[in-house]
């Protein structure tokens, strides 16, 4: 796709993506490997510049993932970033250590502006810290870039060799001039030309998948979430009348979905078929109420479902999916710990006869895949979407999921949607949840024992990272009243105001 490459190694940190995607809007293409990629492979990619990830290992032990050392030998610029930066210096002699207090949040740093990274900025700098080890001395022909006032080696470098590390992870938001750092990394030491842009990417894809698929008939699953539409766009645009799309309506839609999905797509150049499978779902989850579980069943059930349908369709030769970058990066041997197992299309059976899987959006991240959408002409409500898990529903009702908590969950999430829509109120992620507590109110003279929905609205561009957002008392209290007022069944409605870490977007 270009020229350049950046390769970022994998040492299990929750940051990989982010590495790779600010790189890209950096105008560099990057992609990220196992850290333990051979020196030979290395040589095929012929990267620009190597990133080292962060990780959650400490690398004085045994078990902990290395890379072989050789990599800083070969001439190419290396930026390790938290692991990656202790990694890189234990490699070349220098001391790791335990850190008498561990260092978490954004922290103030005194940088060395004379270093080609931080030219330009001022010596007064924040950095995302989060880190339980640090490096106390430096590798031969290194100097500390960067301090602050709990480590002392928050940043150093090696100019000769172009060998660079930060303690910090510039990746995030929570460090305000991080982009501009790694910017630095690329164009000033990596010498980056900038060679990366979506510009001819739609046509490319779209040549590419005639030349794989042929005359062949193509079946994919469409969620209607962001990277199946967007799929679905571009496959019918390359392929017209060869395009069959399952959409699985699984009961856990929030209110209207599925009509609107079908809607999107009934006259496109597809083959558009909606499978009305809520009973079968329900009855599935009935009795289930820990969350992991729910995920795995909804999973399995989607595969029959798809399955059975997919029997009617005898000429599809090719089966097409949504799947972008962070799924293939997640699903390649991924050394982070687990905190929820997300799918989009739960992994389809083996012995389903394909001849092959067309996937042609598998190289790029979601705002990329956003902008080929718009470029693709899909309506700006479908591009534009908030995420919206797999598992629907499922995952925002606590407890066991009924029909009749779906029903109060989905009037709330749409009066508290709609609130927010109408104002325009910037918030990146906005729905309610079903707790699964009942609290006392009282109707005119009458006892009430119903749900407290809680409303979660989030403000962040990468979802691994949020902060709530500051809806005004307001806004809550229109919201708040309108809820107990029109949804049968709700009693109570509170805001969660809990960031990510600790919380996660999703209730479970
Ligand atoms: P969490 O709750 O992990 O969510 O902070 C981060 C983002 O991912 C979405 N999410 C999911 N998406 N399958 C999905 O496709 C899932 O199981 C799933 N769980 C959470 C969530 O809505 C948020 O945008």
């Amino acid at each position: 796709m270009a020229a350049q490459t950046v390769l970022i190694l994998d040492f299990g940190g929750q940051y990989k993506e982010l590495i790779a995607r600010r790189v890209r809007e950096c105008g560099v293409y990057s992609i990220v490997k196992p850290g333990d990629i051979s020196l030979d492979k290395i040589r095929e990619i012929d990267p620009i510049g190597i990133i080292l990830t962060g990780g959650p290992n400490s690398v004085y032990k045994k078990e902990s993932p290395h890379c072989d050392k050789a990599i800083f030998d070969m001439g190419i610029p290396v930026l390790g970033i938290c692991y990656g930066m202790q990694l890189l210096s234990w490699s070349l002699g220098g001391e790791v250590t335990p850190c008498p207090s561990s260092e978490y949040g954004r922290t103030k740093m005194q940088v060395s502006t004379d270093s080609p990274l931080f030219a330009g900025l001022d010596p007064a700098q924040i950095g995302l810290m989060s880190h339980t080890d640090q490096v106390t001395k430096l590798p031969a022909g290194f100097r500390s870039i960067a301090h602050t006032v709990s480590c002392e080696n928050a940043a150093i470098e090696n100019a000769a060799k172009k060998l660079y590390g930060f303690q910090f992870h510039p990746e995030v938001e929570s460090t305000p001039n991080g982009t501009a750092m790694i910017r630095s990394f690329l164009y000033s030491v990596c010498g980056a030309k900038g060679d990366y842009d979506l510009k001819n990417l739609e046509q490319q894809l779209i040549s590419d998948v005639k030349k794989q698929v042929g005359d062949a008939h193509v079946l994919l699953a469409l969620s209607g979430g962001v990277d199946s539409s967007v799929c679905a766009a571009l496959l019918s645009k390359a392929l017209p009348g060869q395009l069959h799309c399952i959409f699985v309506d699984h009961g856990l839609m929030r209110k209207d979905e599925g009509n609107e999905v079908e809607a999107a797509f009934k006259n496109r150049d597809l083959d558009f078929i909606r499978v009305n499978a809520q009973e079968r779902f329900l009855k599935a989850l009935a009795g289930v109420t820990d969350p992991e579980q729910k995920r795995k069943i909804i999973g399995t059930e989607f595969v029959r479902v798809f399955e059975d349908e997919s029997k009617r369709l005898p000429n599809v030769k090719f089966l097409a999916q949504g799947t972008i970058y962070p799924d293939v990066i997640e699903s390649g041997g991924n050394k982070a710990a687990t905190i929820k197992s997300h799918h989009n299309v739960a992994g389809l059976p083996k012995d389903m006869k394909f001849e092959g899987v067309v996937e042609p959006l598998r190289g790029l991240f979601k705002d990329e895949v956003r902008a080929l959408g718009r470029q693709l002409g899909l309506p700006r409500r479908f591009v534009e979407r908030q995420p919206f898990p797999g598992p629907g529903l499922a995952v925002r009702v606590m407890g066991e999921i009924t029909p009749e908590k779906l029903e109060i969950l989905r009037n709330a999430d749409a009066i508290f949607r709609e609130e927010i829509a109408k104002r325009r109120i910037k918030a990146d992620q906005y729905f309610a949840v079903l707790t699964d507590t009942r609290s006392v109110g009282v109707v005119g003279d009458f006892r009430t024992y119903n749900y407290v929905i809680a409303l979660r609205a989030v403000k962040t561009s990468d979802f691994m990272t949020c902060e709530y957002a500051p809806i005004s008392h307001k806004v809550l209290g229109t919201v708040s009243s309108r809820i107990v007022n029109e949804v049968k069944g709700a009693g109570r409605v509170v805001y969660d105001i809990t960031g990510k870490p600790p919380a996660t977007i999703e209730w479970c």
